[in-house]
């Protein structure tokens, strides 16, 4: 199911053939994030470059230089160390670089400093994204002064930074079918464990106890990690968007709202239910998930190759918004409604974004300030939601504090799209089925 070692290749190839002539890239690996004094957070790698080597290790650098003779596709790695593998784990080392990822070389990191402004003298330009890591920009920048204190005696620094980012995330943004075989199988493992927490749902427990029945279903499969941290909201604990302290008890006759989706082999999933934890949608509840649900739907339909981004958008935004004047939680004319913004007290954030390595993916949305039309290969979220306030003086006490999010991953196709996330249901009845068949 991994990448395999000649896609890595053909991506840097591919990278390579669209840098300026005589340029260089300069990819850094991610560090390790101190969580506590001694220990820390779990090693996650930087998405473009593990984008372009599968490389796990942190303390490492890649450099491109597309036309370089002696070769192109550099790393810098941490060194084997008997005392440290002992300890940390197992490290590639250049050689191991080299043999099993397909570097034309490599070097220790240690030596990165005094090798990189050789390699940099005489290149045009230099392709890094500025901004991540202080300490990279700064090593970056320290190469590019060494090489000029050198003038005098002939060296050349680059006249350019330019941001990888620009060629690289157009790369990243389409999928091969590689990939979305890995992100098939994170989607798999993730709605597996959306079922799971819907078996397992019962009024009296907490929050937490389907967050950590979801982390063992992803973990047992192989995804050690979610690619987000889980939302595990009860009662108006969902109008909460980014809710994680996933603590309260869930009370009978409120619904929970999970969106939580595993990292497998570096893609995400991402995936919101929205359910009644007593297994029995109240009368309020069924109608304004069944308006999320029709708008989700619609978006769905509404995905295809050559439609806008932003197209599936404006089509939640219509059905929620005839929604809430058909509830009677918005009073008004359908298109006023919708220009003065008046939905986004109840549905204040986008129907979506990309997926992929990163939860949200690389890729403009617009180009040239437009909209960019859709493509074969992208993957992205559709998740419409439905919020009102438990504050929300305005509407009928019935409503106050519902929260609803459906959020599934399609990939589009030739033809529309493809929904990685359909093994855990939505449809109202066949979530009450399979709760009530638990
Ligand atoms: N879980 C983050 C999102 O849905 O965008
Ligand atoms: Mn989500
Ligand atoms: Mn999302």
């Amino acid at each position: 199911m991994k990448i395999g070692k000649s896609e890595y290749a053909l991506r840097r190839k591919r990278l390579m053939s669209e840098m300026a002539p005589d340029s260089v890239a300069i990819i850094p690996a991610a560090r390790e994030v101190t969580r506590s004094r001694d220990t820390a957070y779990p090693f996650r790698q930087n998405s473009d470059f593990y984008y372009l080597t599968g490389f796990q290790e942190p303390d490492a650098v890649l450099l491109l230089l597309p036309g370089r003779r002696q070769g192109q596709v550099l790393m810098f790695c941490r060194d084997r160390d008997p005392e440290r593998e002992l300890w940390d784990g197992y490290r590639e080392g250049p050689e191991g670089v080299v043999q099993r990822f397909g570097m034309n070389d490599a070097y220790p990191i240690s030596d990165l400093d005094e090798i990189a402004p050789g390699l940099i003298e005489g290149r045009s330009t230099i392709y890094y994204s500025m901004g991540h890591d202080d300490l990279v920009d700064r090593q970056v920048l320290g190469w590019v002064n060494h090489i000029r204190t050198q003038v005098r005696t002939g060296a050349k620094p680059p006249g350019d930074i330019s941001d990888l980012a620009f060629i690289l995330h157009e790369h990243r943004l389409i999928k091969s079918d590689s990939e979305l075989r890995i992100m098939q199988r994170a989607a798999d493992i993730s709605s597996e464990a959306h079922c799971r927490a819907m078996r397992e749902c019962r009024s009296g427990r907490f929050e937490y106890h389907l967050e950590s029945s979801i982390q063992h279903s992803f973990a047992e499969k192989g995804a050690r990690f979610p690619a987000y941290n889980s939302i595990v909201g009860s009662g108006k604990n969902a109008c909460c968007l980014h809710y994680t302290e996933n603590d309260a008890k869930m009370a009978d006759g409120d619904l929970v709202l999970i969106d939580a989706g595993c990292e497998y082999h570096g893609y995400a999933a991402d995936i919101t239910r929205t359910f009644p934890i007593n297994g029995r949608f109240s009368p309020e509840q069924r109608a304004i998930y069944n308006v999320v649900l029709k708008s989700q739907l619609a978006a769905i339909a509404a995905t295809k190759p050559g439609k806008k981004w932003n197209h599936p958008h404006d089509v939640t935004v219509k059905v929620i918004t005839q929604g809430l004047i058909d509830l009677g939680l918005l009073s008004g004319n359908l298109n006023d409604l919708i220009e003065s913004g008046a939905y986004t007290d109840f549905y204040m954030h986008r129907a979506g974004h990309w997926l992929g390595l990163d939860v949200h993916d690389v890729g403009d949305y617009r180009i040239n300030g437009k909209w960019r039309p859709l493509e074969p290969g992208m993957v992205l979220t559709i998740e419409p939601g439905i919020y009102v306030a438990a504050d929300n003086m305005t509407v009928d006490p019935k409503w106050r504090g519902i929260g609803v999010r459906i959020e599934d991953d399609v990939v589009v196709t030739e033809s529309g799209c493809h929904v990685l996330t359909s093994g855990v249901p939505k449809d109202a009845d066949e979530i009450e089925a399979l709760m009530a068949a638990a």
